[in-house]
């Protein structure tokens, strides 16, 4: 599988088969998701990786009950440690390093044959209480990943090209 080629099978996936995560699998996903990446090289992520049954319920439940989150073969919590500096241009590098290294995940997990669905509706508080995560780190998404029931390709809704994408400056 070529990068383009897992770019495109990629999908939100939520519904999973019961089945266990392997070590050397979730090793070499996590493994391209440390190559990532990120402002100064600073890798401002830290990950919290779940497979327990009864901890993965209590995700799914500050997961605003998101039902999938539980029936996931791993649940990451994904986290930035930050000093709050701000890039020069304005914005804050923390929550973008670690949005680089899930999106490096989740294309690794698609060469693997598994599927992952992003989550950010959750209570954060509430994740940070069940991981014992301390105050001071941001809990930025959750990351449920496991083996799809469904395996197959899905349609993708998207803005055209020229919708997202305009030449030598702004003409939208
Ligand atoms: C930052 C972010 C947060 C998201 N939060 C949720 C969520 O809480 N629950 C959910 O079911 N999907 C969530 N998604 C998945 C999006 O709905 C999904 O990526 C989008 O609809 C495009 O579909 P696709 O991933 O199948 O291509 C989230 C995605 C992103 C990038």
């Amino acid at each position: 599988m070529d990068v383009y080629e897992a770019i495109r099978t990629r999908k939100s996936v939520r519904s999973y088969l019961d089945r266990e995560i392997g070590d050397e699998v979730l090793n070499r996903i996590l493994g391209a998701g440390r190559l990532a990446p990120s402002a100064r090289n600073d890798q401002e992520w830290r990950l919290v990786v779940v497979r327990d049954r009864n901890t993965k319920r209590k995700l799914s439940e500050a997961a605003n009950n998101q039902g999938f989150v539980a029936e996931a073969g791993a649940v990451i919590a994904c986290c930035g440690v930050s000093g709050g500096r701000l890039m020069r241009c304005g914005q804050d590098p923390m929550p973008i390093d670690v949005a680089i290294i899930i999106d490096h995940i989740t294309l690794a997990a698609v060469e693997e044959g598994l599927g992952t669905c992003w989550v950010g509706s959750f209570y954060a508080d509430q994740v940070r209480t069940i991981l014992g995560i301390p105050d001071d780190i941001a809990v930025v998404e959750l990351l449920a990943m496991g083996y799809p029931k469904d395996p197959s390709p899905a349609g993708k809704n998207r803005l055209a090209l020229d919708e997202v994408a305009c030449y030598e400056s702004w003409s939208f």
